[in-house]
Protein backbone atom coordinates (compact mmCIF):
# COMPACT_ATOMS: atom_id res chain seq x y z
CA UNK A 1 0.00 0.00 0.00
CA UNK A 2 2.98 2.23 0.76
CA UNK A 3 3.38 3.06 -2.67
CA UNK A 4 0.40 4.30 -3.58
CA UNK A 5 -0.08 6.40 -0.69
CA UNK A 6 0.84 6.46 3.20
CA UNK A 7 -2.72 6.97 4.99
CA UNK A 8 -2.18 9.59 7.59
CA UNK A 9 -3.77 9.49 11.33
CA UNK A 10 -4.60 5.74 10.67
CA UNK A 11 -5.15 5.11 13.79
CA UNK A 12 -6.94 7.82 15.08
CA UNK A 13 -9.77 7.68 12.26
CA UNK A 14 -10.07 4.51 12.84
CA UNK A 15 -10.84 5.04 16.57
CA UNK A 16 -13.18 7.82 16.03
CA UNK A 17 -15.34 5.96 13.44
CA UNK A 18 -15.83 3.78 15.76
CA UNK A 19 -16.54 0.88 13.32
CA UNK A 20 -18.73 -1.91 14.24
CA UNK A 21 -18.54 -5.09 12.26
CA UNK A 22 -21.80 -5.25 10.22
CA UNK A 23 -22.14 -1.71 9.61
CA UNK A 24 -21.44 0.31 6.32
CA UNK A 25 -18.81 3.16 6.38
CA UNK A 26 -17.51 5.20 3.26
CA UNK A 27 -14.19 5.94 2.59
CA UNK A 28 -15.65 9.15 -0.02
CA UNK A 29 -11.60 9.79 -0.98
CA UNK A 30 -10.67 6.16 -1.61
CA UNK A 31 -7.21 6.49 -2.59
CA UNK A 32 -5.08 3.96 -2.17
CA UNK A 33 -6.96 2.07 0.12
CA UNK A 34 -5.09 2.54 3.52
CA UNK A 35 -7.77 3.40 5.47
CA UNK A 36 -10.26 1.36 3.65
CA UNK A 37 -8.29 -1.80 4.56
CA UNK A 38 -8.28 -0.97 7.90
CA UNK A 39 -12.28 -0.62 8.20
CA UNK A 40 -12.33 -3.48 6.14
CA UNK A 41 -10.43 -5.52 8.44
CA UNK A 42 -12.94 -4.66 11.79
CA UNK A 43 -15.23 -6.64 9.59
CA UNK A 44 -17.45 -3.80 8.05
CA UNK A 45 -18.88 -2.83 4.96
CA UNK A 46 -16.98 -0.07 2.77
CA UNK A 47 -19.07 2.42 0.27
CA UNK A 48 -14.99 3.19 -1.20
CA UNK A 49 -15.62 6.14 -3.33
CA UNK A 50 -12.83 8.32 -5.09
CA UNK A 51 -13.19 10.85 -8.59
CA UNK A 52 -9.71 9.40 -9.90
CA UNK A 53 -10.05 5.86 -11.75
CA UNK A 54 -6.13 5.06 -10.98
CA UNK A 55 -7.45 4.69 -7.00
CA UNK A 56 -10.72 2.40 -7.68
CA UNK A 57 -8.62 0.69 -10.37
CA UNK A 58 -5.26 0.19 -7.74
CA UNK A 59 -7.51 -1.26 -5.03
CA UNK A 60 -9.14 -3.09 -7.45
CA UNK A 61 -6.18 -5.09 -7.61
CA UNK A 62 -5.68 -5.44 -3.92
CA UNK A 63 -9.05 -6.79 -3.79
CA UNK A 64 -7.88 -10.00 -5.37
CA UNK A 65 -5.25 -10.72 -2.98
CA UNK A 66 -7.82 -10.81 0.10
CA UNK A 67 -10.06 -12.83 -1.72
CA UNK A 68 -13.06 -10.35 -2.18
CA UNK A 69 -15.10 -11.11 -5.19
CA UNK A 70 -16.74 -9.54 -7.73
CA UNK A 71 -20.39 -9.06 -7.85
CA UNK A 72 -21.41 -6.84 -10.42
CA UNK A 73 -21.30 -3.51 -11.98
CA UNK A 74 -23.80 -0.74 -12.36
CA UNK A 75 -23.54 2.87 -14.07
CA UNK A 76 -26.13 5.50 -13.44
CA UNK A 77 -26.08 7.36 -16.40
CA UNK A 78 -28.02 10.60 -15.01
CA UNK A 79 -25.63 11.06 -12.50
CA UNK A 80 -22.37 9.60 -14.55
CA UNK A 81 -21.17 7.04 -11.57
CA UNK A 82 -19.32 3.92 -11.85
CA UNK A 83 -20.10 1.32 -9.23
CA UNK A 84 -18.30 -2.17 -9.27
CA UNK A 85 -19.86 -4.30 -6.54
CA UNK A 86 -18.24 -6.59 -4.60
CA UNK A 87 -18.25 -8.97 -1.19
CA UNK A 88 -17.95 -6.27 1.36
CA UNK A 89 -17.20 -3.37 -1.01
CA UNK A 90 -18.60 -1.40 -3.65
CA UNK A 91 -15.81 0.77 -5.59
CA UNK A 92 -17.62 3.93 -6.63
CA UNK A 93 -15.63 6.46 -9.18
CA UNK A 94 -17.53 9.78 -8.85
CA UNK A 95 -17.45 12.93 -7.08
CA UNK A 96 -17.85 12.99 -2.74
CA UNK A 97 -20.30 15.62 -3.77
CA UNK A 98 -22.43 12.91 -5.79
CA UNK A 99 -22.75 11.35 -2.46
CA UNK A 100 -26.61 10.97 -1.70
CA UNK A 101 -27.06 9.59 -5.34
CA UNK A 102 -24.62 6.99 -4.56
CA UNK A 103 -26.34 5.76 -1.45
CA UNK A 104 -29.32 6.45 -2.92
CA UNK A 105 -28.64 3.82 -6.22
CA UNK A 106 -26.97 0.93 -4.33
CA UNK A 107 -30.72 1.09 -2.11
CA UNK A 108 -28.51 1.65 1.20
CA UNK A 109 -30.74 3.31 3.91
CA UNK A 110 -28.44 5.39 5.73
CA UNK A 111 -24.22 4.38 7.06
CA UNK A 112 -22.58 4.35 10.54
CA UNK A 113 -19.78 7.05 9.44
CA UNK A 114 -17.72 8.50 6.56
CA UNK A 115 -14.28 9.39 6.32
CA UNK A 116 -12.87 12.35 3.84
CA UNK A 117 -9.21 12.58 3.86
CA UNK A 118 -8.90 15.41 1.58
CA UNK A 119 -6.42 16.48 -1.64
CA UNK A 120 -4.36 14.20 -3.38
CA UNK A 121 -2.44 11.51 -2.85
CA UNK A 122 1.30 10.63 -3.15
CA UNK A 123 0.45 8.91 -6.59
CA UNK A 124 -1.44 11.87 -7.70
CA UNK A 125 1.43 13.85 -7.09
CA UNK A 126 4.35 11.56 -7.63
CA UNK A 127 2.55 10.62 -11.39
CA UNK A 128 4.23 13.30 -13.13
CA UNK A 129 1.85 13.31 -16.31
CA UNK A 130 -0.69 14.60 -13.68
CA UNK A 131 1.03 17.41 -12.89
CA UNK A 132 0.22 18.26 -9.99
CA UNK A 133 3.32 18.41 -8.57
CA UNK A 134 6.12 21.64 -8.73
CA UNK A 135 8.93 19.19 -8.49
CA UNK A 136 8.55 17.41 -11.42
CA UNK A 137 7.52 18.61 -15.21
CA UNK A 138 4.76 17.48 -16.93
CA UNK A 139 2.06 18.59 -18.71
CA UNK A 140 -0.07 21.45 -16.85
CA UNK A 141 -3.54 18.81 -15.89
CA UNK A 142 -4.09 18.89 -12.36
CA UNK A 143 -7.45 17.17 -12.55
CA UNK A 144 -8.33 14.48 -10.25
CA UNK A 145 -11.07 13.25 -12.62
CA UNK A 146 -9.26 12.84 -16.05
CA UNK A 147 -13.12 13.60 -17.32
CA UNK A 148 -13.58 17.16 -16.13
CA UNK A 149 -13.32 19.53 -19.12
CA UNK A 150 -10.67 22.46 -17.57
CA UNK A 151 -7.04 21.89 -16.63
CA UNK A 152 -4.59 24.07 -14.98
CA UNK A 153 -3.29 24.88 -18.52
CA UNK A 154 -6.56 26.04 -19.91
CA UNK A 155 -7.45 28.65 -16.39
CA UNK A 156 -3.92 30.04 -17.06
CA UNK A 157 -4.92 30.77 -20.99
CA UNK A 158 -8.50 31.44 -20.34
CA UNK A 159 -8.78 33.67 -17.37
CA UNK A 160 -7.88 37.67 -17.12
CA UNK A 161 -5.38 39.34 -15.13
CA UNK A 162 -7.88 40.30 -12.32
CA UNK A 163 -9.52 36.63 -12.05
CA UNK A 164 -6.18 34.63 -11.77
CA UNK A 165 -4.73 37.49 -8.96
CA UNK A 166 -8.27 37.13 -7.31
CA UNK A 167 -7.52 33.35 -7.73
CA UNK A 168 -3.92 33.10 -6.62
CA UNK A 169 -4.89 35.78 -3.00
CA UNK A 170 -7.84 33.64 -2.47
CA UNK A 171 -6.89 29.85 -2.92
CA UNK A 172 -3.54 30.02 -2.93
CA UNK A 173 -3.02 33.08 -0.22
CA UNK A 174 -0.36 34.33 -2.45
CA UNK A 175 0.44 38.22 -1.53
CA UNK A 176 2.49 38.83 -4.29
CA UNK A 177 -0.34 37.74 -6.86
CA UNK A 178 -1.03 40.47 -8.77
CA UNK A 179 2.81 40.32 -10.34
CA UNK A 180 2.29 36.82 -11.01
CA UNK A 181 -0.67 37.02 -12.93
CA UNK A 182 0.74 40.05 -15.05
CA UNK A 183 3.74 38.02 -15.46
CA UNK A 184 1.46 35.15 -16.58
CA UNK A 185 -0.86 37.41 -19.00
CA UNK A 186 2.62 38.84 -20.56
CA UNK A 187 3.98 35.54 -20.95
CA UNK A 188 1.38 33.76 -22.67
CA UNK A 189 1.12 36.52 -25.32
CA UNK A 190 4.11 35.01 -26.68
CA UNK A 191 4.49 31.48 -25.84
CA UNK A 192 1.48 28.78 -24.86
CA UNK A 193 2.33 27.67 -21.09
CA UNK A 194 2.45 24.22 -21.24
CA UNK A 195 4.31 22.68 -18.47
CA UNK A 196 4.78 23.00 -14.87
CA UNK A 197 8.44 23.73 -15.30
CA UNK A 198 6.89 26.62 -17.87
CA UNK A 199 4.96 28.24 -15.23
CA UNK A 200 7.76 27.68 -12.12
CA UNK A 201 10.02 29.76 -14.87
CA UNK A 202 7.52 32.63 -14.93
CA UNK A 203 7.11 32.65 -11.53
CA UNK A 204 10.93 32.61 -10.64
CA UNK A 205 11.25 35.70 -13.31
CA UNK A 206 8.80 37.55 -11.21
CA UNK A 207 11.15 37.67 -7.91
CA UNK A 208 14.10 37.18 -10.43
CA UNK A 209 14.90 34.06 -8.48
CA UNK A 210 18.44 32.66 -9.11
CA UNK A 211 20.40 30.30 -7.37
CA UNK A 212 20.23 27.28 -4.41
CA UNK A 213 19.84 30.16 -2.12
CA UNK A 214 16.54 31.13 -3.10
CA UNK A 215 15.30 27.68 -3.85
CA UNK A 216 12.86 27.38 -0.85
CA UNK A 217 11.11 30.79 -1.59
CA UNK A 218 10.59 29.54 -5.38
CA UNK A 219 9.37 26.33 -3.89
CA UNK A 220 6.88 28.09 -1.28
CA UNK A 221 5.80 30.42 -3.75
CA UNK A 222 5.36 27.60 -6.48
CA UNK A 223 3.33 25.16 -3.88
CA UNK A 224 1.09 28.59 -3.57
CA UNK A 225 0.11 29.05 -7.10
CA UNK A 226 -0.03 24.81 -7.43
CA UNK A 227 -2.46 25.27 -4.26
CA UNK A 228 -4.85 27.48 -5.94
CA UNK A 229 -5.10 26.25 -9.71
CA UNK A 230 -6.02 22.21 -8.20
CA UNK A 231 -8.35 23.85 -6.29
CA UNK A 232 -10.14 25.64 -8.98
CA UNK A 233 -9.49 23.11 -11.45
CA UNK A 234 -11.21 20.53 -9.05
CA UNK A 235 -13.62 23.29 -7.48
CA UNK A 236 -12.64 21.40 -4.52
CA UNK A 237 -13.96 23.97 -2.06
CA UNK A 238 -17.58 23.57 -3.10
CA UNK A 239 -17.79 19.76 -3.25
CA UNK A 240 -16.13 19.71 -0.39
CA UNK A 241 -19.37 22.15 1.72
CA UNK A 242 -21.83 19.85 -0.34
CA UNK A 243 -20.26 16.54 0.55
CA UNK A 244 -20.11 17.37 4.16
CA UNK A 245 -23.63 18.48 3.67
CA UNK A 246 -25.35 15.47 2.09
CA UNK A 247 -22.89 13.02 4.19
CA UNK A 248 -24.89 13.81 7.16
CA UNK A 249 -27.90 13.09 5.67
CA UNK A 250 -26.90 9.68 4.63
CA UNK A 251 -26.01 9.50 8.34
CA UNK A 252 -27.67 6.89 10.62
CA UNK A 253 -28.12 8.62 14.50
CA UNK A 254 -24.59 8.28 16.38
CA UNK A 255 -22.96 8.14 13.25
CA UNK A 256 -19.64 10.46 12.63
CA UNK A 257 -18.14 12.60 10.03
CA UNK A 258 -14.65 12.22 10.25
CA UNK A 259 -12.78 14.37 8.17
CA UNK A 260 -8.36 15.23 7.52
CA UNK A 261 -8.10 18.77 6.01
CA UNK A 262 -4.52 19.46 4.88
CA UNK A 263 -4.68 23.66 4.47
CA UNK A 264 -6.46 26.40 5.94
CA UNK A 265 -9.44 26.64 3.33
CA UNK A 266 -9.95 23.34 3.97
CA UNK A 267 -10.00 23.67 7.41
CA UNK A 268 -11.95 26.69 8.32
CA UNK A 269 -14.80 24.95 5.87
CA UNK A 270 -14.70 21.87 7.90
CA UNK A 271 -14.76 23.77 11.26
CA UNK A 272 -17.58 26.38 10.75
CA UNK A 273 -20.08 23.42 8.96
CA UNK A 274 -19.44 21.60 11.99
CA UNK A 275 -20.34 24.69 13.99
CA UNK A 276 -23.41 25.85 11.91
CA UNK A 277 -24.57 21.67 12.15
CA UNK A 278 -24.22 21.97 15.96
CA UNK A 279 -26.10 25.42 16.07
CA UNK A 280 -28.33 23.74 13.87
CA UNK A 281 -29.37 21.07 16.77
CA UNK A 282 -27.93 18.00 14.52
CA UNK A 283 -24.99 16.90 16.72
CA UNK A 284 -22.35 17.64 18.33
CA UNK A 285 -18.79 18.18 17.79
CA UNK A 286 -16.61 15.70 19.46
CA UNK A 287 -13.71 16.65 18.98
CA UNK A 288 -13.17 20.72 20.37
CA UNK A 289 -9.35 21.17 18.65
CA UNK A 290 -8.46 19.63 15.64
CA UNK A 291 -6.43 16.35 16.12
CA UNK A 292 -3.00 16.56 14.71
CA UNK A 293 -0.15 13.68 14.23
CA UNK A 294 2.21 13.14 16.09
CA UNK A 295 6.09 14.21 16.42
CA UNK A 296 6.64 10.16 15.80
CA UNK A 297 4.50 10.38 12.68
CA UNK A 298 5.27 13.14 11.04
CA UNK A 299 9.30 12.00 11.02
CA UNK A 300 7.74 8.87 9.20
CA UNK A 301 5.66 11.04 6.82
CA UNK A 302 6.07 14.62 6.53
CA UNK A 303 2.36 15.02 4.75
CA UNK A 304 0.92 14.07 8.36
CA UNK A 305 2.54 17.51 9.14
CA UNK A 306 -0.25 19.96 8.21
CA UNK A 307 -3.08 17.46 8.63
CA UNK A 308 -6.09 18.09 10.80
CA UNK A 309 -8.11 15.70 11.90
CA UNK A 310 -11.82 17.34 13.05
CA UNK A 311 -15.09 14.84 13.99
CA UNK A 312 -18.81 15.43 14.44
CA UNK A 313 -21.72 13.26 15.51
CA UNK A 314 -25.10 13.02 14.26
CA UNK A 315 -27.60 13.35 16.94
CA UNK A 316 -31.49 13.50 16.70
CA UNK A 317 -32.32 14.95 19.58
CA UNK A 318 -29.83 17.26 21.52
C1 LIG B 1 -5.35 11.98 0.43
S1 LIG B 1 -5.95 10.89 -0.76
C2 LIG B 1 -6.74 9.63 0.18
C3 LIG B 1 -5.80 8.58 0.65
C4 LIG B 1 -6.46 7.39 1.31
N1 LIG B 1 -7.14 7.75 2.53
C5 LIG B 1 -5.42 6.34 1.60
O1 LIG B 1 -5.15 6.07 2.76
O2 LIG B 1 -4.84 5.79 0.65
C6 LIG B 1 -7.31 11.75 -1.41
C7 LIG B 1 -8.07 11.01 -2.52
O3 LIG B 1 -9.34 11.61 -2.60
C8 LIG B 1 -9.69 11.83 -3.94
N2 LIG B 1 -10.57 12.99 -3.92
C9 LIG B 1 -10.29 14.25 -3.53
N3 LIG B 1 -11.38 15.04 -3.64
C10 LIG B 1 -12.38 14.24 -4.08
C11 LIG B 1 -13.77 14.46 -4.38
N4 LIG B 1 -14.33 15.68 -4.26
N5 LIG B 1 -14.50 13.41 -4.77
C12 LIG B 1 -13.96 12.18 -4.92
N6 LIG B 1 -12.65 11.91 -4.67
C13 LIG B 1 -11.87 12.94 -4.26
C14 LIG B 1 -8.38 12.05 -4.67
O4 LIG B 1 -8.51 11.67 -6.02
C15 LIG B 1 -7.43 11.13 -3.88
O5 LIG B 1 -7.33 9.87 -4.48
Amino acid sequence: MSNYHEPVLKQQTIDYLQIKPGNTYIDATLGGGGHTFEILKRGAHVIGIDADEDATRYVTAQLGEKEIKKLGEKYDQAHDINITQYTHIDLVRANFSQIDFIVEHLQINKVSGILFDLGVSSFQIDTKERGFSFLKNGPLDMRMDKRLGVTAKDLLHALSKSELTNLFFKLGEEQNSRNIAEAIVKARETQKIETTEDLITIIAGVYKIKGQLLDKTKADISKRIFQALRIAVNDELTRLSEGLEKGLEVLEENGRLVVISFHSLEDRIVKDTFKKFEDEKKGIVVTKKPIIATEEEIAKNSRARSAKLRVFEKMLKI
